[in-house]
């Protein structure tokens, strides 16, 4: 009896310590949390409510982001804060916030933020890349040859825009195959505008239908499918969760085997290189890697090889082929608009003649439509995230230096106070009383200052010379027992178009 009482004793006395640790475990988790989550600014941008560990990501619809930015807007005004976890975020909207961080603070904004979740892919501190790189020598190095390199691709036996002229004309040839049935045009279109970048990059070009393509396009729309939803900015911002054995291979599965596909392409490469003959941008890149431990310093290794040419296949295939199938769908909606381009393209072009960059000047109203394609479209809504390099001042707000910016690019696309009708497809937004081409500020699709799209010159010269080319040969049509396609976008990363379906009637 006596140990029955004292065994009893002991277990209320054990029981009574573990509650009191439970107790201050949990007290001093929230204080921690507390602390953590504390923003001690005064004039730091307003937001809504931050809850213990979660911040405010209940706020956001992360497979809709953009659409929560702008109820988040509405209610906070165009600079507010929110918080992932313990990260301070703060969201830029409408062209005045947008401009000022972009334009008038461009050093202040130009950094971006440490994704953990890249690093299986190999990026890290070393090995950047350009898209993802932080502001410094590294990214400068990178983006300063990669910009001259692509400028000086008119070296060699074909300038790039003869490179388009000549995929334009077989993504003609194999619309054409089709004989005005009905047809989805994504598979066909991408695979043009892939293979202008691969020729560019990788000296290669797939075959329309061919099989290695279809894979790699299926594993970079995986890609980008891992790059947005909850888990993946939850894993960004707690990135011990990391460490769970087997998650990043089930969560970035499409992302590593798409980094295979590069090793792949790089490898056979190197197998072939000859330094006397540039052959493409991945040989101009080998060349600079052998120049020695400076040029190593200066971020040219293979791993960075590798990060390079996967950002620009990354972010110059899926963005100009997405625009494509908006022009085409936004000429099946508007009959009247896609007559009107046909006319000028008669009148400037002719039907046979190729069409040339030379020939944009003679032509304001199919430049503006293709502008209102990219405004309406919209197809980055909410730009790649920036962080400020310093602590720095916007719109009367203080914000502290590491604070993860985001540029609502599509708020700015469809500001109320710079567009006339910033919700409907008007081509003369582009356009003076006169008829003359005319670019607002606002039009930043592809973001401005010091990380402004580096592919912008191709991807304007691909956008009108496809563009030309396709309404030159065929008019598109609605099928007749097709719906009304949706003209809202379908986002993951990028906003693209719901399927639809067309048909192309030869001219
Ligand atoms: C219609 C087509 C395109 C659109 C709408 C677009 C849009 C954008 C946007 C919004 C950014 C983020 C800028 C920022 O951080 O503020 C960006 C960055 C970038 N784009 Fe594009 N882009 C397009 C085509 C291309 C092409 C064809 C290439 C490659 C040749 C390319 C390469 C890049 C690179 C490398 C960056 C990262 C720049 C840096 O961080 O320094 N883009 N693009």
């Amino acid at each position: 009896m006596a140990l029955l009482l004292w065994l009893g004793s002991q277990l209320s006395s054990y029981l009574s310590n573990v509650s009191i640790l439970a107790v201050f475990l949990t007290v001093f988790t929230l204080v921690l949390d507390f602390m953590k989550r504390r923003r001690k600014w005064s004039r730091y941008p307003p937001g809504p409510t931050s809850l213990p560990f979660i911040g405010t990501m209940l706020s956001v619809d992360f497979q809709n982001p953009h659409l929560s930015f702008n109820k988040l807007q509405k209610k906070f005004g165009n600079v507010f804060n929110l918080q992932n976890c313990w990260t301070n975020m703060v969201v830029l909207n409408g062209y005045k916030a947008v401009k000022e961080a972009l334009v008038h603070r461009s050093e202040d904004f130009a950094d971006r933020p440490y994704m953990p979740v890249y690093e299986q892919l190999g990026y890290g501190s070393k090995f950047p890349g350009i898209v993802m790189a932080r502001y410094g020598h590294v990214w400068k190095e990178l983006r300063r040859f990669t910009l001259s390199t692509l400028r000086n691709f008119g070296m060699g036996k074909k300038s790039l825009e003869e490179r388009v002229k000549e995929e334009a004309g077989f993504l003609c040839s194999e619309i054409s195959s089709e004989e005005g049935r009905p047809f989805d045009l994504r598979f066909l279109v991408n695979n043009a505008v892939c293979n202008v970048i691969c020729t560019t990059i990788y000296g290669k070009r797939f075959d329309y239908g061919d099989e290695t393509f279809k894979k790699l396009l299926h594993l970079f729309e995986e890609f980008l499918k891992e790059e947005t939803g909850f888990l993946t900015q939850l894993l960004n911002v707690v990135p011990t969760l990391l460490h769970i054995p087997g998650l990043l291979q089930k969560v970035f599965r499409g992302q590593k085997e798409f980094m295979d596909f590069t090793d792949m392409f790089v490898h056979k490469h190197m197998e072939t290189w000859n330094p006397a003959y540039t052959r493409d941008f991945t040989d101009e890149f080998l060349k600079e890697m052998k120049k020695g431990k400076a040029a190593e310093e200066s971020g040219f290794n293979y791993n960075n090889l590798r990060l390079v040419t996967t950002d620009l296949f990354g972010a110059g295939t899926e963005t100009t082929s997405t625009t494509l199938r908006w022009a085409v769908l936004y000429m099946i909606l508007h009959p009247e608009i896609q007559s009107k381009v046909q006319a000028e393209i008669d009148k400037v072009i002719g039907r046979e003649r190729s069409p040339t960059m030379e020939d944009q000047v003679s032509m304001p109203y199919t430049n503006a439509v293709i502008h209102e394609v990219q405004r309406c479209g919209d197809v980055v809504p909410i730009g790649v995230p920036h962080r400020t390099y310093r602590d720095t001042e916007l719109q009367g707000f203080f914000i502290p230096k590491g604070t993860t910016i985001i540029t609502n690019l599509s708020s700015v696309l469809k500001d109320e106070t710079v567009w006339e009708k910033p919700n409907e497809f008007y081509p003369e937004h582009f356009l003076d009383t006169n008829g003359k081409f005319v670019k607002p500020e606002a039009f930043l699709p592809f973001s401005a200052g010091r990380r402004v799209c580096l592919g912008e010159q191709l991807a304007r010269m691909e956008l009108f010379i496809f563009f030309t080319t396709l309404l030159q040969k065929f008019t598109f049509v609605l099928p007749e027992d097709q719906p009304r396609p949706r003209e809202d976008g379908h986002f993951a990363f990028i906003s693209s178009p719901h399927p639809y379906l067309v048909r192309a009637i030869p001219r």
